[in-house]
């Protein structure tokens, strides 16, 4: 692997994103959690953690010399993550930006963090809760087990590093296709409810741009919204 150098395990953490902000910076350096007693998601929400159920895993990268493929990190990693998914089962998809579902329901997440000298990309996937395991969240959630995918953790923790490693290396070397995201993203032409701190609205998704963002039609406006600001939902019709 060209980018991922180190793999350590704990059994305990609060964060595996936090931690990665903590130590010395080096590149490549993977992280992975039996648990975390403060899993963060995206949008300040927390992440269901517990013991032993679940993958807490995240990378650390070095900041690449041209940072504008940066805004890209989000898509690709995803597309990284759905893409080992669906070498088990073909129903995993993706949902703007970066949560993986299946039969509608969520499955794992990711939480990129850009700081100052270092990139943490974190990845959270539900391995083996019980439906009950997931039953207080605010989204239908469910996990690996439950959708009856086995594969061993250690063996998914390979796929992934592997993947992520080539679509980090596509992304600094401004080779990652956007359109392939878009596959896995089916959201083009649907109508949707965007959701933000400021409120939220509809319209109809015309794609993903260039940059990652989602363009939505409103009837009176064209938006194009960045990733970490907002969530959607595709309307029941
Ligand atoms: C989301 O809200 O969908 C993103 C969830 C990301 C969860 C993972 S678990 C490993 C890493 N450490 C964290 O605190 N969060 C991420």
């Amino acid at each position: 692997m060209k980018h991922i150098s180190e793999l350590l395990f704990l059994e305990e953490v609060d964060s595996t994103n936090d931690y990665l902000k903590m130590v010395p910076l080096k590149h490549g350096l993977c992280v992975v959690a039996n648990s975390q007693t403060r899993g963060k998601g995206r949008r300040g929400k927390s992440w269901i953690s517990l013991k032993g159920k679940g993958l807490y895993m995240s990378i650390l990268f070095g900041k690449p010399e041209n940072t504008d493929c940066l805004k890209l990190l989000s898509i690709a990693s995803a597309t990284a993550v759905v893409r080992v998914l669906r070498r088990f089962k073909s129903g995993f998809y993706l949902k703007w930006p970066n949560d993986v579902y299946i039969n509608g329901k969520k499955v794992a997440g990711i939480l990129p963090e850009i700081l100052r000298d270092r990139v943490v990309l974190g990845i959270g996937i539900n391995l083996y809760h019980s439906p009950q395991d997931l039953s207080n969240l605010d989204q239908p959630a469910t996990s690996l087990l439950i959708e009856n995918v086995s594969i061993g953790r250690k063996s998914l923790i390979n796929l992934l590093l592997r993947s992520l490693d080539v679509y980090f290396d596509l992304l600094i070397n401004g080779e990652f296709d956007v359109k392939e995201y878009e596959f896995f993203c089916p959201v083009k032409d649907k109508e949707i409810v965007v959701s933000s701190a400021k409120g939220s609205f509809e319209g109809k998704c015309l794609g993903i741009d260039r940059d990652g963002c989602l363009i939505v039609d409103t009837g009176t406006s064209i938006k194009r919204l960045i990733s970490s600001d907002v969530s959607i939902r595709v309307k029941d019709v």
